[in-house]
């Protein structure tokens, strides 16, 4: 007979304590840009929302943004790093597959006996964070979760590719998760469609980079209309199914916040979703660019400190991207 093993048990509930974004200093405008793109400032506004994004320094790293953003998210908190359990980043452009940026960042903020892992789901990575985090709070696996999610997408765009050099930019923003006496973190709806791998790829692996060569190294390819179809077609279906899983309807919700794809992309699933015109909707890509994984934090921090919408109050997340991935939850605002 097998021994008897205690089970695991956590918090009866957990929920997102703080909310912090780090945006870098370099402010990168459409005309820079368009110095390398046959492209204009007056399209990429208007068939992307974009006004000017952020790069960071080239010495800045992927772990760098993350430790500023985590740190700033802790003392906001108030939690001691010493009681944080798990460190995940959210990332898809640390250039390491390994050791972890995670394990670096774990250690940088203090928290030095924290499990600490990346986690690669592209546009999706804080919304599957959110699940993970949340998940091993209830199971005893931690009593508080860094998530950050963080993209340096200026070094594995190709400037000179029109289709994609315009909308990807850099940043990190961090959540800390805690426990709970009340629900605040709904069902989360998620998935993948791995038959669409292609949509958003590299133009080639690292491996064949160093095999073959190439003018360029590996960079982002993106079938834009491709996806910019399925995220209109398909994700507003599932920010739906997300608020019917938590039993939430849209005019209960005091914030929008889907990941910055796109403004029109943005905008078509507030149509499609029917959201009353009194719900807040995060708009942050204006200023900040397509940041994947780092998107839906950073827009979250800013609508917050802006007094946009109130904290305590009620959002719809939905992030979906490369693979292609989605996820989405309705969760209580810091
Ligand atoms: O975050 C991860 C998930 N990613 C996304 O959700 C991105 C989804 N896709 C998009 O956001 C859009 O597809 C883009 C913003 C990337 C492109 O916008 P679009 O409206 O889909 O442009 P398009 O590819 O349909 O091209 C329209 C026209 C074409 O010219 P013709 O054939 O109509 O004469 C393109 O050649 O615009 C042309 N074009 C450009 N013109 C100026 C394409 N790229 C550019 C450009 N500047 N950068």
């Amino acid at each position: 007979m097998s021994a008897a093993i205690t089970p695991s048990r956590g918090a009866n509930y957990a929920r997102i304590l703080s909310v912090a974004g780090y945006r870098p200093e370099r402010v990168v405008t459409n005309d820079e840009l368009c110095e390398r793109i046959d492209s204009s400032d007056e399209w990429i506004r208007e068939r992307s929302g974009i006004i000017e994004r952020r790069y960071a320094a080239p010495d800045e790293s992927v772990a760098d943004m993350a430790v500023n953003a985590a740190g700033q998210a802790l003392e906001r908190a108030g939690v001691d790093p010493s009681r944080v359990g798990l460190v995940m980043l959210a990332t898809v452009t640390h250039p390491f597959p390994t050791p972890s940026a995670a394990a670096d960042v774990a250690h940088r903020i203090g928290a030095t006996t924290a499990a600490a892992i990346d986690l690669s789901a592209a546009c999706a990575g804080f919304c599957y964070g959110i699940e993970f985090g949340s998940s091993v709070i209830r199971s005893g696996g931690a009593e508080y979760v860094v998530l950050v999610g963080v993209e340096k997408l200026s070094d594995w765009i190709d400037p000179d590719d029109r289709g994609t050099a315009f909308l990807f930019a850099d940043g990190a923003g961090a959540v800390v998760l805690g426990p709970s006496d009340e629900p605040a973190i709904g069902p989360v709806v998620w998935g993948s469609d791995g038959s669409q791998l292609e949509a958003i790829t590299m133009t080639q692996s690292l491996i064949d980079y160093k095999l073959v060569g190439g003018e360029i190294f590996p960079a982002l390819e993106m079938q834009g209309q491709q996806v910019f179809r399925w995220a209109v077609g398909e994700m507003a279906k599932k920010a739906a199914e997300a608020l019917d899983a938590a039993a939430v309807s849209a005019d209960d919700l005091d914030a929008f916040i889907p990941h910055q794809a796109n403004m029109r992309i943005t905008d078509a699933m507030v149509r499609a979703l029917k959201l009353p015109e009194h719900v807040p909707v995060a708009r942050d890509i204006a200023h900040t660019g397509n940041t994947s994984a780092a998107s839906i934090p950073l827009a979250m921090q800013a609508m917050l400190d802006a007094g946009e919408i109130p904290h305590g109050g009620t959002a719809l997340v939905i992030g979906f991207g490369a693979g292609l991935v989605y996820a989405a939850q309705v969760v209580t605002l810091p």
